[in-house]
């Protein structure tokens, strides 16, 4: 089996730019990986992504987006990331399940237990290997996606609460199986973070000191 290396966090994270880096470093080193992302990530499963992101979809109850995140995620870990380990690669995904436990779970209030056996249902039981959690100050995060400061300000109490409540899940995860789960602080710069996602992937391949930081810096 290979290696699979989830990425979670908030939007306005820089979740996406640093799979982007990790993704690219690992490829210049020769390393046989796939990238991929939730959800989507395969035909069927981009179908479910326009429904789920889609702004003309209404009234979604919460019981029907969770077993869609999860339709989603059955899809992509039998057809591309299972395959994908098995001939002993590395898959990068940008979310996983730790996503629905975050946002449908801590943020929207579904039973955890409950979610945690849809997902081994869907996932066949497949848990990452490693997992970075990109925090961010729920303020800040929201400020980086808007692109400006002064918006959030305006946002509903009720959406920075959510947020809150996501962020708050998250960081209870992580602490609950710090042997899987890396808290990075998101604020870093983007050479710095990459520097410490790239440590401990390497750590994790088996790679000495000298394998990690040969010139390949972003
Ligand atoms: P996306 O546009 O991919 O955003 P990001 O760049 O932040 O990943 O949107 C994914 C959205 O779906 C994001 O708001 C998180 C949410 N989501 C869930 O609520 N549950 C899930 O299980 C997953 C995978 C995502």
């Amino acid at each position: 089996m290979g290696i699979f290396i989830t990425f979670e966090g908030p939007e306005g994270s820089g979740k996406s730019t640093q799979v982007r880096l990790l993704v690219s470093w690992l490829r210049t080193r020769g390393v046989n990986v796939l990238a991929t992302r939730e959800p989507g990530g395969t035909e069927i499963g981009d179908r479910i992504r326009s429904l789920l992101l889609s702004p003309t979809t209404r009234a979604l109850t919460v019981e029907a987006e969770v077993l869609l995140f999860s339709a989603s995620r059955a899809q992509l870990v039998q057809e591309v990331i299972r395959p994908h380990l098995e001939q002993g690669g590395v898959v990068v995904c940008d979310r996983y399940a730790d996503s629905t436990l975050a946002y449908q779970g801590y943020g929207r209030g579904v039973d955890l237990e409950v979610l945690q056996t849809i997902t081994r249902f869907a996932t066949r039981g497949l848990v990452p290997d490693i997992t970075f959690l990109l925090d961010i100050p729920v303020a800040e995060g929201l400020a980086r996606k808007r692109g400006n400061q002064a918006e959030w300000n305006r946002m509903e109490q009720e959406v920075v609460a959510y947020h809150e409540r996501v962020r708050a899940g998250y960081l209870a995860l992580a602490a609950a199986d710090p042997h899987r789960w890396h808290v990075l602080d998101a604020r870093e710069d983007v050479a710095t973070l990459h520097a410490r996602i790239r440590h401990i992937v390497a750590e994790k391949l088996g790679w000495s000191g000298d394998e990690v930081d040969p010139g390949h810096s972003p």
